[in-house]
């Protein structure tokens, strides 16, 4: 029988900062409301919290930290009402996650309970980064956007969040399974050591003589979907470098990366942000909003859908799924995967 599964938690993450993650969470927020949707966003931006500047709230009377240092009990408690009319807001604190330093189980129990909030749709806005915090948070949604311009340093980290939550995943996978940490730990090393230099060579060296551990990472792979947002695109060439991730992901993780949508470079965004005035941006329905509002609607068609393996374990070994980039997307000088 097949899972059924709304997808309500969503994390928004790309490692690099300042490439409009917050905004893209707020302007998604936004668009899903003005669907009839009851949306929660969560700043779980523990170092640099500002979620709620963007808001319009600058003195926030109770924040995350208020809940894990246990002086509000109920993480419901922690929502405050916005002026967008359908959102509700949990403002981060600064690095308190970080210094409670919280077990894997108890991250597990907060995000359960982040699922758990009376709302259609649960956004949390990831820091920069590649924290195990941020990676663990994406890694247990089952919305998992990543954000990136058409910069390389921001195609550089967009993959390398992607590569490491993968890595982590897998990790926690075979936490008990010394060899395997140790195989992966090794992955990329010299491949005159015979060591593997990506996902399908892993497989291949496990297929045969250890069935077990590779019906694992299959599964682990199957079920890690990816969508992908470039922001502040300004003409094609830019939307068109999503394809350079997708290609990268493909050939040395075996992922198959969707592309969610691109958002344009929006001037109505910043006079938005520095009047730290949402309601600019759902009053002017500029093209950033325009694209964000396609973006929502195709989220809330993929929540609907049962939530089942993603590829299979014939694509992750055939590297033929995605068609070879064409000369518009190969940019040369990408030598950092
Ligand atoms: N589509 C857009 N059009 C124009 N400007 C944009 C767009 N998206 C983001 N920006 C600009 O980028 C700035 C950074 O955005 P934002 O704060 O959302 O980034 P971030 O990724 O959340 O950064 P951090 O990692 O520091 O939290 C904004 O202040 C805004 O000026
Ligand atoms: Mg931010």
């Amino acid at each position: 029988m097949q899972e059924i599964s709304r997808i309500k938690l969503w994390s928004i993450g790309g490692g690099k900062g300042g490439i409009g993650k917050s905004i893209f969470t707020l302007g998604l927020g936004i668009c899903l409301s003005r669907l009839g949707k009851k949306v929660i966003l969560i700043d779980a931006d523990l170092g640099g919290a500002n979620l709620h500047t963007l808001m319009g709230v600058h003195y926030p009377p109770v924040t995350l930290e208020d809940f894990l240092l246990k002086k509000v009990e109920r993480l419901e408690d922690l929502i405050i009402p916005t002026e967008v009319e359908g959102i509700g807001l949990i403002c981060g604190a600064d690095d308190v996650l970080g210094a409670a330093n919280p077990t894997f189980a108890q991250k597990i129990r907060l995000l359960k309970q982040m699922e758990g909030l009376n709302a259609h749709f649960v956004l949390l806005d990831l820091g920069a980064g590649t924290s195990f915090n941020f990676l663990d948070f994406f890694n247990y949604s089952p919305g998992k956007i990543i954000l990136a311009t058409n910069q390389a340093t921001a195609l550089q980290n967009a993959y390398g969040f992607i590569k490491s939550a993968l890595y982590r995943q897998l990790s926690r996978q075979f936490s008990r399974n010394g060899e395997m940490l140790e195989l992966l730990f090794q992955m990329g090393g010299k491949p005159e050591d015979g060591l593997p230099q990506s996902i399908r060579e892993l497989l291949t060296s496990l297929r045969d003589d250890f069935p077990e551990e590779y019906a694992q990472v299959v599964r682990v792979m199957a079920y890690m979907r990816v969508w992908l947002v470039v922001n502040m695109v300004k003409n094609t060439r830019d939307g068109n470098c999503a394809r350079i991730i997708q290609e990268v992901c493909r050939d040395f993780l075996s992922l198959k990366i969707d592309i969610l949508g691109h958002l344009p470079y929006d001037a109505a965004v910043e006079a938005a942000i520095n009047n730290t005035n949402p309601l600019l941006l759902t009053q002017k329905r500029g093209i950033a909003m325009a694209a964000l509002q396609g973006i929502a609607a195709k989220i809330m068609k993929e929540s609907r859908l049962p939530r089942t393996a993603w590829v299979t374990e014939e694509e992750l070994m055939d590297q033929k799924e995605l068609p070879a980039p064409s000369e518009e997307v190969a940019y040369p000088g990408y030598y950092f995967w």
